[in-house]
């Protein structure tokens, strides 16, 4: 996407051909920063302190870290162990474990001379391919948004609600959930996004309405708990978010506060779609409550916001009382009765392990 007159991916190799340079997106929408990345300590601190974050750019970039580990050490050992400390860094989304799986099951049959360079061409495939699964998921969900516009007016603005930051910064480019919205204003239909702040971390106030911004989407900041007042108005058509994990019997984990954005869009007749790439389906996994681990984050996201000054610094400041403990949930689990349909590269499939396997029929 295009950040000023320039296209940005969010992850690239730098000019060296074995760093990576990143957007830092904890300075956003403030300033927007690259940083350069060379090690796999560099690699870890990125994903685990939220450099980087979303789903498929977390998988992206720990792809990178492989290469950059094989580079370095291409022995066995070295390729484990990369998998072991990235792995950790982490623990639901789990694009960042396929990548890891798919990078070790493609260089370990390798002689050891060959992995680095295999190392990084497979990394920077994974990267297009991200990209492809997200234009691809864009036309699928531009479908649906197409036949909610023909049941209104002509000209009159489709609403979406969506949750977290699901977008081109989540990704290598389009996003997920942004993917279908991007489409739209490309093709003309009057869209507004109605932009949840998602705290703690504030990815929809500080990422989601940057993305928006400067994509001349029409949008609207609201607090999380203004979702189900909007849909009792009938001021929301459609809720689309992402997921960082989708079970196979199709429950959705995703960012923390999705559950009630999908029980408020249940009481309100108001359709619930979730848009995923096939790396964010845990094929393994059954029951999402009970199985996908929930990444438990630092109660100073809780307690302590991040903003700019009326002097223009980039500050933090306490919210609550200096002693008061948080507890920070990161995720949780949107059971698949809640929703409507999963908006995959390949098209519409129910939440139920059924339509899953009727999209995937290989998954067996
Ligand atoms: O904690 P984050 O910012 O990494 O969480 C991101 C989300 O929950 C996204 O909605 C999800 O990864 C899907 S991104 C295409």
């Amino acid at each position: 996407m295009n950040v000023g007159e320039r296209h940005y991916r969010t992850i690239w190799l730098s000019d060296d051909r074995q760093s990576v340079e990143i957007i830092d997106q904890r300075w956003l929408p403030h300033e927007f920063r690259v940083e350069t990345i060379g090690t796999v300590a560099g690699i870890a601190t990125a994903i685990r302190d939220m450099w980087v974050r979303g789903a498929p750019l977390i998988g992206v970039t720990a792809a990178y870290g492989v290469a950059i580990q094989m580079k370095d050490d291409p022995s066995d050992e070295a390729l484990d162990a990369v998998w072991e400390t990235l792995s950790k860094t982490r623990p639901t989304a789990i694009n960042l474990r396929w990548a890891l799986d798919e990078m070790r099951r493609f260089l370990k049959p390798l002689a050891p001379e060959e992995r680095a360079e295999a190392a990084y061409r497979r990394a920077a495939e994974i990267a297009d391919e991200d990209v492809g699964l997200n234009r691809a998921i864009g036309e699928n969900g531009l479908a649906i948004i197409k036949e909610i516009a023909a049941k209104k007016k002509p000209g009159e603005t489709v609403n979406i609600l969506t949750h977290c930051n699901a977008g081109w910064l989540a990704t290598v480019d389009y996003g997920t959930a942004t993917a279908p919205i991007y489409l739209a204003t490309e093709a003309g239909i009057p869209v507004h996004v109605y932009v949840d702040e998602t705290r703690p971390r504030n990815q929809g106030a500080q990422l989601t309405a940057w993305e928006m911004a400067g994509h001349g989407v029409p949008h609207t900041l609201i607090v999380d708990n203004a979702g189900g007042h909007l849909m009792q108005h009938g001021d929301i058509d459609m809720v689309i978010v992402g997921t960082d994990r989708t079970t196979a019997n199709g429950d959705v984990c995703n960012k923390i506060g999705t559950y009630l954005k999908a029980l408020a869009a249940a009481d309100n007749d108001v359709p619930f779609y979730v848009a995923l790439p096939s790396p964010t389906i845990d094929w393994t996994v059954a029951d999402g409550l009970a199985e996908i681990p929930i990444e438990e984050r630092s109660g100073d996201e809780v307690s302590l916001v991040w903003g700019k000054t009326a002097d223009g610094r980039i500050a933090q400041v306490r919210v609550s009382p200096d002693a008061t403990p948080a507890a920070n949930p990161a995720f949780d689990v949107t059971p698949a009765r809640l929703v409507t349909g999963l908006i995959t590269e390949r098209g519409v499939a129910r939440a139920s392990r059924e339509g899953l396997k009727a999209m995937f029929p290989e998954r067996g």
